[in-house]
């Protein structure tokens, strides 16, 4: 890459939904620059998302807390959008280690921020969650209700860097921010090459069934059945991680000529039970996913879906993806890697 080309810096690129980011942004064209500590991914991401695009990212590994590898970052390339997914994201660790979910996800995303300001680099997308919504909200919930109080450090972190960036573009006109709340992202690229590689245990429920059905764990277990849900399991909003990129696409040009921070919802506007997802596993996998009722996860609400209009509104965006896509692409990602990134199709370097 040639320095005076525009970049799109993506940081935490090498992971779940940043791998997919990457991909398609070299697809449709632009520059990536990406930055990533590797702490809870593989460069063998990268690496497939080179082959596939037939062109490859710019890797730096570094941390976003660090202020002198960002300043020699922004030195370096001319990066017109920041897209920021680096963070930490395991809810129970971060009731265990609330301290490294702060430094991680609200002082690394302060100091980006500073890097950005002294870089004269404006334009932001921060990977936010409906998490900050709280408990107990009207469905289906929209960017005009009050943010709640999340209920473990991982969500506060996600609440407090969404006020840090509304009190920045307040401050200073200069700065153009989406705030995108996620819903549920599941899935994986068609070409099952990359998709999401959890470390240990799944703590969400697709990963964790796709692990059922592929022979990796012996069974589901469900998380209550005595919620006021039509069968009594939990319902949730999930989302092809293919349009929750093109989410951020669909935010990054409109950036371009808005100022201040704006909030948008990505989801699909419907909901499914976790019984539901279960029998469209089995239906997508044609294996049996065996479960058993457990009690309630604590910090669990019963329901949330999102509505996504003013997505569609203001960025010409709608998820397309129904389950059967999201739930076929996730079997295809764990049946050609049962054991993730680290499993024998990586190739020897
Ligand atoms: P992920 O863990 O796969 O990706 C995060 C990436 O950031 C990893 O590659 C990790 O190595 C990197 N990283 C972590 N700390 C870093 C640091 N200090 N400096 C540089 N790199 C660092 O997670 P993901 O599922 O792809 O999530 C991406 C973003 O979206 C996160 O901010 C997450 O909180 C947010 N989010 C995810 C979900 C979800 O269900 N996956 C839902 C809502 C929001
Ligand atoms: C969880 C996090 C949320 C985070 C999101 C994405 C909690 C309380 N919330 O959301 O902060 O943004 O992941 O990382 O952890 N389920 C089971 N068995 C399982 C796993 C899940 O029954 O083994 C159920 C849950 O009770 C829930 C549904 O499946 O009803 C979805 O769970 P999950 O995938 O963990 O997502 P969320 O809880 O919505």
């Amino acid at each position: 890459m040639s320095s005076k080309e525009k970049a799109v810096l993506v940081t935490g690129g090498a992971g779940y939904i940043g791998s997919h980011m990457v991909l398609t942004l070299l697809e449709a064209g632009y520059a990536v620059v990406v930055l990533d500590n590797l702490a809870n991914a593989s460069q063998e991401s990268l690496r497939r998302v080179a082959k596939l695009a037939g062109t490859a990212p710019e890797f730096v590994e570094g941390d976003i807390r660090d202020r002198q590898c960002l300043d020699a970052l922004f030195a370096q390339y001319a990066i017109s959008h920041v897209l920021h997914f680096a963070g930490l994201k395991a809810v129970g660790e971060s009731v265990a280690e609330p301290l490294r979910y702060y430094e991680n996800n609200v002082f690394g995303t302060l100091t980006l921020c500073q890097a950005m300001a002294t870089a004269g680099v404006y334009r932001l997308v921060f990977s936010s969650s409906a998490t900050v919504y709280g408990n107990g909200q009207p469905l289906p919930i929209h960017e005009g209700l009050p943010t709640g109080r999340p209920t473990n450090p991982y969500g506060t972190s996600k609440l407090m860097v969404e006020n840090m960036l509304q009190d920045l573009a307040r401050a200073d006109e200069r700065w153009s921010i989406a705030l995108l709340r996620y819903f549920n992202p599941v899935g994986a690229h068609a070409s099952g090459r990359i998709g999401e590689d959890p470390n240990g245990k799944p703590n969400n429920l697709v990963p964790f069934i796709a692990q059922v059905a592929v022979g990796r764990r012996e069974a589901l277990s469900v998380f209550g059945n005595d919620y006021p849900t039509p069968d009594g399991t939990g319902v949730r909003d999930y989302i092809h991680v293919l349009d929750l990129v093109e989410g951020h696409l669909a935010a990054m040009n409109v950036l371009v000529s808005r100022s201040g921070a704006s909030v948008w919802n990505l989801g699909t506007g419907r909901g499914y039970s976790v019984l539901d997802m279960v029998q469209a596993f089995e239906h997508a996998s044609g294996q049996p996913v065996p479960y058993r009722v457990e009690p309630r996860r604590e910090g669990d609400i019963a329901e949330c879906w999102a509505d996504p209009a003013r997505a569609y509104q203001e960025l010409g965006w709608q998820a397309s993806r129904g389950l059967d896509d999201m739930l076929a692409d996730t079997w295809r990602w764990q049946l050609a890697n049962p054991e993730g990134y680290a499993g024998p199709n990586k190739p020897a370097h």
